[in-house]
């Protein structure tokens, strides 16, 4: 078991110096490389990240393993190679697709996310769940952001790979992706050992707003306090860095991201048309609820103050409202 561990150790550093030499010095990385050109990936973005390319072919990665002496079955085991139909051999799981690894907290390779170039299904493929790798405890680009995440007292959450990467160009470099999976209560914990500050900065699009809104209770569980980044018009962080630049992100979005509740007051406003005056009071009232669950007396004050001046209402009668509804639940 601890045999096969680290096999599959060497067997996923040697793949990765593979698919990165097949990117940058082969004809058959050609276009992968002019790909990651073309989505803004930089010489010294692609070395950092250690971006690679496996080409289209069924045994580019098999024979170089099997060349190495590694054993093709404990591959397939690890997630390097499939098994073939018929049962004869193993042909390579990774085909036409940039490479990105993805590494433990110390650093070591422990799996892959493969992007597909064209209009391929499914858009990414990643590593299943190995001896080395377990989605719902790892996190992208920990081992990288750790230092700053420490420095900075605060970490930033994307949701994609592409993400931390412009997001890491654009000079933050305390951020990580949970790489599609949800977040997690062991991601929450293993996050609160480094910081005390969550940023959410996830797509601007509804399931990102989503995930967005069930992913704070996890981080607040955990002890951690949540701000959470928001994007405008559908954006995710690596299409607003290419709309609107690198400084503009990081001013607007990163530094401009709200508190918890300031968000769940925002994200209750998809469900109402507030120019009419009906929804208008079902939001007011729907919000005060929320506020009234509020720990600090300090903070419902603030967040009352806020929603009397925007709804034109008096702050007197929301603070009423507050007060009957925390009677009640006494
Ligand atoms: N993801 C995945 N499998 C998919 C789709 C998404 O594993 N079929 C993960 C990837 O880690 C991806 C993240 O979920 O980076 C966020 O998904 P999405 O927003 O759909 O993708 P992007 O990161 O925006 O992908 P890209 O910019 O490359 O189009
Ligand atoms: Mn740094
Ligand atoms: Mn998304
Ligand atoms: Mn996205
Ligand atoms: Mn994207």
């Amino acid at each position: 078991q601890q045999q096969e561990r680290s096999e599959l150790l060497k067997a996923y550093e040697l793949s990765a110096r593979v698919y990165r030499s097949i990117l940058m010095n082969t004809v058959q990385g050609r276009d992968a490389l002019a790909y990651l050109r073309s989505r803004g990936m930089s010489d010294e973005l692609i070395e950092t990240f250690q971006l690679g390319y496996a080409p289209n072919m069924w045994d580019a990665l098999a024979k170089q393993l099997e060349k190495s002496g590694f054993l093709l079955p404990s591959m397939e085991r690890g997630g390097l190679l499939s098994a073939k139909a018929d049962g004869q051999g193993f042909v390579d799981k990774f085909r036409d697709r940039v490479m990105i690894p993805i590494h433990d907290p110390k650093g070591r390779v422990i799996a892959f996310g493969g992007r597909a170039m064209g209009d391929v299904q499914p858009k990414y493929l990643n590593s299943p769940e190995t001896a080395l790798f377990h989605k719902s405890h790892s996190l992208f680009n920990l081992h990288r952001a750790r230092t700053d995440i420490r420095k900075r007292e605060q970490i930033v959450l994307f949701e994609g790979y592409f993400d931390v990467i412009r997001a890491w160009d654009a000079g933050v470099h305390h951020g990580v992706a949970t790489m599609g999976t949800a977040l997690t209560a062991e991601h929450a914990e293993a996050i609160k050992r480094l910081t005390g500050e969550a940023v959410i900065c996830y797509d601007g699009d509804s399931a990102g707003q989503a995930a967005a809104f069930k992913s704070i209770p996890l981080l607040e569980q955990a002890g951690l306090i949540v701000k959470v980044a928001m994007l405008p018009d559908g954006k995710d962080p690596d299409e607003y860095i290419a709309a609107f630049g690198p400084e503009r992100f990081v001013r607007e979005v990163i530094e401009g991201a709200v508190t918890s509740t300031k968000f769940r007051l925002l994200y209750a406003r998809r469900n109402f048309r507030l120019q009419e005056e009906a929804d208008r009071l079902r939001y007011l009232s729907g919000a005060v609820k929320l506020i009234a669950g509020l720990p600090s007396p300090l903070e419902r004050e603030h967040y009352l103050r806020e929603l009397a001046s925007e709804f034109d209402v008096s702050l007197d009668a929301l603070k009423a409202d507050v007060a009957e509804l925390l009677l009640r639940r006494e």
